[in-house]
């Protein structure tokens, strides 16, 4: 009896074991390989894990298994052999320190690499308060760079999904030079009065979609950059936050154009803008922002729901009379409801010396918090310096 058991039961083993193996290799950071254990950090294993997996001829899956571990330094770089999933089940924690981290601006970046899928239902906490409290970075231009918790380089037909971004010390999830990438099924939070936390922010990236994610941040929810084409964003709930943004555009030389950017059915709660396109004026080189749509949103108690600002300039003085270069055009607001917060529901401040072309607002019904006035204020401002 107890012969045929644990036949059945080897056979049973044999079974899942080649199951698994027809899906990919799995490297499990807590085998006896790697020797990881929860509580303690799983760096090296990770980075050991990681490049096996990478080199490995077919599919592989590095997991990371349930439980909590400290995560110094982890920059992940393909190219790797076979298409590569990691699959973060457990909490992986950075140093409350930034000083700690080996790339000050990053903790755990991801580069190079064609086919990753970043999943799991695990947790990247950045533990950021003490990097918040720090941050200086609104007064002083040469402030030390602050990590971002997830930064994806140079990625290609990649998935990042069902992950947990929390606390981080900067920015959350930063996607550079990525093109064809999906990003589904994220929670991302850190507490509203936590500085430069944007949820996911884009730049010089093409074909990038975001769908069904909760991002609540002290700054912009999701935010694109210049050089950035054909971005979806649907499915998304905000707040609290800044909302979602394109741009900030204009600021830098030979900044590239911003084309085809779809946002639609997402909520805003609370936050402190809704829709929001912001280029700086004084701009030293020309670029464009075109084919940018805004459909079927919900906005809650925002305070500036619809807003172009050719005249952006947070915490620094800028000189406001030679104009923007961004040329702004083809952009649609189409069936915005719910409330703001402020009378001003809509504000575009398009400045004469390039001026905002083809802009569109359609069926927008935003009554302000307090008396639910039915007719959203419209305010169209150029700034007087530029006034002819
Ligand atoms: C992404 O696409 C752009 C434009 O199509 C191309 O120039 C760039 O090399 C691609 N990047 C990667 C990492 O494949
Ligand atoms: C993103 O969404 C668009 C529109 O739904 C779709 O055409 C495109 O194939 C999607 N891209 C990816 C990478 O899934
Ligand atoms: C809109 O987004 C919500 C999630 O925020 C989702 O539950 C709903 O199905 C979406 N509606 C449509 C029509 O896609
Ligand atoms: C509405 O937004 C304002 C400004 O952000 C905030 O002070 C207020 O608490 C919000 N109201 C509710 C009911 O959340
Ligand atoms: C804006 O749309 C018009 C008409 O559809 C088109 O002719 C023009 O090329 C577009 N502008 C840009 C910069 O894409």
């Amino acid at each position: 009896m107890a012969l045929k058991l644990s036949f059945l039961a080897m056979l049973l083993f044999l079974l899942l074991a080649s199951t698994t193996k027809a899906h990919a290799s799995v490297f499990d950071v807590t085998s006896a390989t790697y020797g990881a254990k929860p509580g303690s950090y799983v760096s090296k294993a990770l980075a050991k894990a990681w490049s096996d997996a990478c080199a490995s001829p077919s599919a592989s899956k590095v997991v990371v298994p349930s439980g909590t571990y400290k995560l110094k330094e982890a920059t992940f770089r393909g190219p790797c052999k076979a298409p590569i999933e990691m699959q973060v089940r457990g909490t992986l924690q950075a140093p409350a320190n930034a000083g700690q981290l080996t790339r000050p601006d990053t903790w755990v970046g991801f580069q190079y690499i064609d086919m990753l899928t970043l999943s799991g239902g695990g947790t990247f906490d950045g533990q950021g308060a003490l990097a918040w409290s720090q941050n200086d970075c609104h007064k002083n231009k040469n402030c030390k760079p602050i990590p971002v918790n997830l930064r994806f380089e140079f990625l290609t037909n990649s998935k990042v999904q069902d992950i947990t971004s929390l606390n981080s010390k900067n920015f959350h999830m930063h996607v550079f030079r990525c093109n064809h990438t999906t990003f589904q099924h994220l929670t991302i939070t850190t507490p509203d009065e936590s500085r430069n936390t944007d949820g996911i922010h884009i730049g010089a990236s093409t074909g990038i979609n975001i769908t069904h994610a909760k991002i609540g941040t002290g700054d912009d929810c999701v935010s694109i950059g210049d050089d950035s084409h054909q971005i979806t964003v649907t499915d998304v709930t905000c707040g609290p936050g800044h909302g979602i943004s394109i741009g900030s555009l204009g600021r830098y030389k030979e900044e590239k154009d911003v084309i085809g950017i779809i946002v639609k059915n997402c909520t805003l709660t609370n936050t402190q803008n809704g829709m929001r396109i912001k280029t700086w004026p004084d701009s030293p080189s020309p670029s464009i922002a075109s084919d940018i749509h805004f459909e079927d949103i919900i906005m809650v108690n925002v305070s500036n729901p619809i807003l172009i600002d050719q005249l952006y300039c947070p915490y620094t003085r800028c000189d406001q009379k030679p104009p923007s270069k961004v040329k702004i055009s083809n952009v649609s607001f189409k069936n915005i409801k719910g409330s703001s917060f402020t009378p001003l529901a809509v504000k575009l401040v398009c400045t004469r010396g390039i001026p905002c072309e083809n802009v569109e607002l359609t069926d927008i019904d935003l009554p302000t918090v307090e008396t639910k006035a039915l007719l959203p204020l419209c305010v169209l401002m150029s700034s007087p310096q530029l006034r002819a």
